[in-house]
């Protein structure tokens, strides 16, 4: 499947909206776990949550208790005439499930990253929305942020010049130190690029455009894990995904970005991500984060200088839905921003970086896309 897929820009799509103009999205969360709080613990104006579901039944009744919603069967949820957007908040192996049950049953899906964990699965995605008319929305939305956005006007007013060169850097240890259920880190479908590579190549792309070609070094498939803290302490994990990758990414601009991602580095000075032009240098912030700081050295100057980054009331995960809910509601100019296209080019672009270590080749993507429109000076993150 891999290299056979057309090249495609799903064609834009125009929502026959099944809510009341400037009513709130009503949505229901799939999937109670560590996430979840960040989405439900301030929701966007447009958005309102009103049921969850999860597998684990008594996770759904504590969320549902918490934030005054209905605890629904994940059946009852996808059939609740109520509910306009599924958020699917499950772990990458349920996204595609989850989600395309979702699409059958009419409702927009906005999903965490990544869309799926095989290309075939996000393709079918991103097809059975466009023959419904529905939307499809992808973590992250971090680069909807002020930090990523100033950094994208940075660049748009041309303060680095042409772009040169991209370096991204996401190493530590694994999640397992932390998270209290770790093991689908390690199963198809995580691993620090499936699970981190997402914030960092969205917004390469975000910011510069799409990517052309890919090739990679991998190591850590065969591995085993220990957890070492949290409720499954002791527990030996099997991995099924590369913990170690250093990729080169061409992207159509003709910037070479370098990335490294990794869960097998136990300290490190490297920097997240930065961009190099011909006439400066940009230091963006964490791209995990919604805010700076963001820095640039002009060509000539003695020192870098920091870039005001706005602040906004509203500045966490959830941007996206809150974007999706104002396109699903034909309020704003255009598709949803964190939309499945894009996210359908940067699983391709992970796959084939994946890809790439196995086999030694360069791998050419057959997936495109368009950078999204800049966020509109002021917005929902100020309501
Ligand atoms: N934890 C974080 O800090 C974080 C941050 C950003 C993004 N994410 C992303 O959010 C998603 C969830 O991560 P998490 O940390 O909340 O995981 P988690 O394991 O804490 O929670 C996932 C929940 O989904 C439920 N679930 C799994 N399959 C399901 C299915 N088929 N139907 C219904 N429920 C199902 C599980 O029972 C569990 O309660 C992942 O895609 C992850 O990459 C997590």
């Amino acid at each position: 499947m891999s290299r056979t897929v057309v090249s495609r820009t799903v064609p834009s799509q125009t929502v026959p909206s099944r809510t009341v103009e400037n009513a709130p999205v009503r949505v229901g969360l799939v999937g109670c776990g560590k996430i979840s709080e960040a989405y439900l613990g301030a929701p966007y104006p447009g958005v309102e949550y009103v049921a969850c579901a999860d597998l684990d039944r008594a996770r759904a009744l504590a969320t549902a208790e918490a934030h005054g919603l209905r605890a629904e069967s994940v059946d009852d949820l996808l059939a609740d005439a109520e509910i306009d957007v599924v958020c699917n908040l499950t772990v990458p192996q349920a996204h595609a499930t989850v989600g395309l049950r979702a699409l059958e049953a009419g409702k927009h899906v906005y999903c965490e990253k990544p869309l799926a964990t095989r290309r075939a699965d996000a393709w079918e995605l991103l097809a059975i929305a466009a023959a419904s008319g529905l939307l499809v929305g992808c973590a992250p939305d971090t680069f909807l942020g002020a930090g990523l956005q100033t950094c994208r006007k940075v660049i748009d007013d041309g303060l680095i010049g042409a772009p040169i060169a991209a370096m991204a850097h996401m190493v530590n240890h694994g999640h397992e130190h932390w998270h209290p259920d770790p093991a689908f880190y390690y199963e198809t479908g995580g691993g620090p690029l499936l699970d981190m590579g997402p914030y960092y190549l969205t917004a390469l792309v975000a910011l510069l455009g799409p990517i052309a070609r890919v090739v990679a070094s991998t190591s850590g498939i065969g591995s085993e894990r220990i957890v070492p803290v949290g409720p499954r302490a002791g527990e030996v994990l099997a991995v099924e995904v590369p913990t170690h990758v250093a990729g080169v990414v061409d992207l159509v601009d003709g910037t070479i970005a370098s990335i490294v991602t990794s869960f097998d580095v136990f300290s490190s000075e490297l920097p997240r991500l930065e961009i190099h032009g011909s006439e400066g240098s940009l230091l963006l912030p964490d791209p995990n984060t919604f805010s700076g700081p963001v820095r640039l050295f002009r060509r000539g100057a003695r020192a870098v200088e920091e870039i005001a980054v706005e602040r906004f009331a509203l500045e966490q995960r959830g941007i996206g839905l809150a974007d999706l809910a104002a396109a699903a509601h034909g309020t704003a100019t255009g598709a949803n921003r964190a939309s499945g296209d894009l996210a359908y080019h940067v699983l391709d672009a992970m796959i084939a970086l994946a890809e790439s270590g196995e086999t030694g080749e360069r791998i050419d993507l057959a997936s495109t896309v368009r950078r999204p429109p800049p966020m509109p000076p002021r917005d929902v993150r100020d309501a």
